[in-house]
């Protein structure tokens, strides 16, 4: 099996370009930049392929999947599916955007027909919150309410923040009666532990709001990450004036301005960090938790990618649309390194 890596020469395309290589993968690197993409394929010793996103039919003969790693993904998915519909190829990308997840759910019915697998949010986000929803759902089949979140205080790259900066003027996202609903900023809070002891979280508009509906049907989401009280106040006090970030030239700028300021983790941060991931279900008489303790973001979302693209390899590409925990299985996560398994309560 062939794959494209659109986006290779980023922060996280490479270090998944040279996991890939090293696993032995069949990879043609591919970017907009041709003296980036080049060089990149030379130090990999691949094949290099140059192309804006909206050309990319013409350049996926012999490609049976595309990874894409060109963030903010709402900016690039549309053109590189369209493609992958075009000629029969399977698309899978590492966002987090659940706006993206939402119109790729849309085209199922589109892949099914064309025999390829939609499979985004293969890092980070969302597998390892994907596959705990799909176990707690396991766990208690008759859940009615899914809250998950993670706590990973991880250095970030530039592309990272400014694909949070492209969605930082919508405000907050929940899921209630299996519709995604507008909410105020950090709308709800609660104390949660984790897997490091109690910590102050509030609610946000991430990816699992749209997947882990996928994944388990379950019809109210909420996603959670840790804030201190204080910073979640001024956080609210300030969102009105978020609207701003929705202004082209604005978030532009600040979006340049993040890529020559974040440069994602060192290596040693990346083999050292650690992620934490929580999630509780109930069906208002019962409720489980489980939790799950993770390598570092970046460091996951390579491995979790790399080896989605293995196990398409290996002939588990499911036609249609898919999250993670529903294209593999919930354990899918527990193929990923270093980590140990569920711990439920
Ligand atoms: N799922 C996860 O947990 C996870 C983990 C890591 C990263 N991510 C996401 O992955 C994305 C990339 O992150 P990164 O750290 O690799 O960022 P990065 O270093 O900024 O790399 C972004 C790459 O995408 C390309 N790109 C961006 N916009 C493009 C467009 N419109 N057309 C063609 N190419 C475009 C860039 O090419 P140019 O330099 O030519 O613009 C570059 O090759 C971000 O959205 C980030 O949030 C997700």
């Amino acid at each position: 099996m062939t794959t494209l890596v659109y986006g290779a020469y980023g922060y996280t395309g490479e270090l998944i370009v040279e996991e890939a290589r090293d696993r032995g993968l069949d990879i043609v690197v591919a970017g907009r930049n041709g003296t980036k993409t080049r060089g990149l394929a030379t130090m990999v010793g691949a094949d290099a392929r140059v192309f804006d996103t909206d050309d990319a039919a013409d350049h996926l003969d012999g490609v049976d999947a595309l990874l894409n790693c060109a963030g903010p993904f709402a900016r690039t998915y549309e053109p590189l599916v369209e493609a992958c519909l075009d000629t029969e190829t399977h698309y899978l990308d590492i966002t987090g955007e659940f706006e993206v997840f939402e119109a790729l759910a849309e085209r199922d019915r589109e892949a099914e027909k064309a025999g390829i697998c939609l499979l985004p949010g293969a890092g980070f986000d969302v597998v390892p919150t994907d596959c705990l929803a799909g176990h707690l759902h396991e766990r208690l089949p008759d859940a009615t309410e899914l809250r998950l979140g993670f706590d990973a205080l991880s250095a970030v790259s530039g592309g990272t923040v400014a694909s949070a900066l492209e969605h930082a003027s919508g405000g907050g996202k929940v899921r209630r009666d299996g519709r995604i609903v507008d909410v105020p900023v950090a709308s709800a809070e609660r104390t949660i532990d984790f897997g490091r002891g109690p910590r102050h979280a509030v609610t946000i508009p991430w990816g699992d709001v749209s997947t882990a509906y996928y994944t388990t049907g379950i019809e109210n989401i909420e996603v959670y990450t840790p804030m201190p009280e204080g910073v979640a106040r001024l956080l609210r006090v300030t969102a009105p004036a978020m609207g701003v970030l929705g202004v082209g030239p604005i978030k532009r700028g600040l979006q340049a301005l993040a890529r020559g300021l974040f440069d994602g983790p060192t290596e040693q941060q990346r083999g050292s960090d650690r992620a934490y991931v929580w999630g509780e279900a109930t069906n208002g008489e019962e409720t489980v938790v489980s939790r799950l303790e993770t390598p570092e973001p970046y460091t996951l979302t390579v491995d979790a990618a790399t080896t989605a693209l293995s196990r398409f390899e290996d002939g588990t590409a499911p036609p249609g649309y898919h999250t993670p925990a529903s294209a593999f299985d919930p354990n899918f996560v527990l193929e990923l390194d270093d980590i140990e398994g569920f711990v439920d309560e």
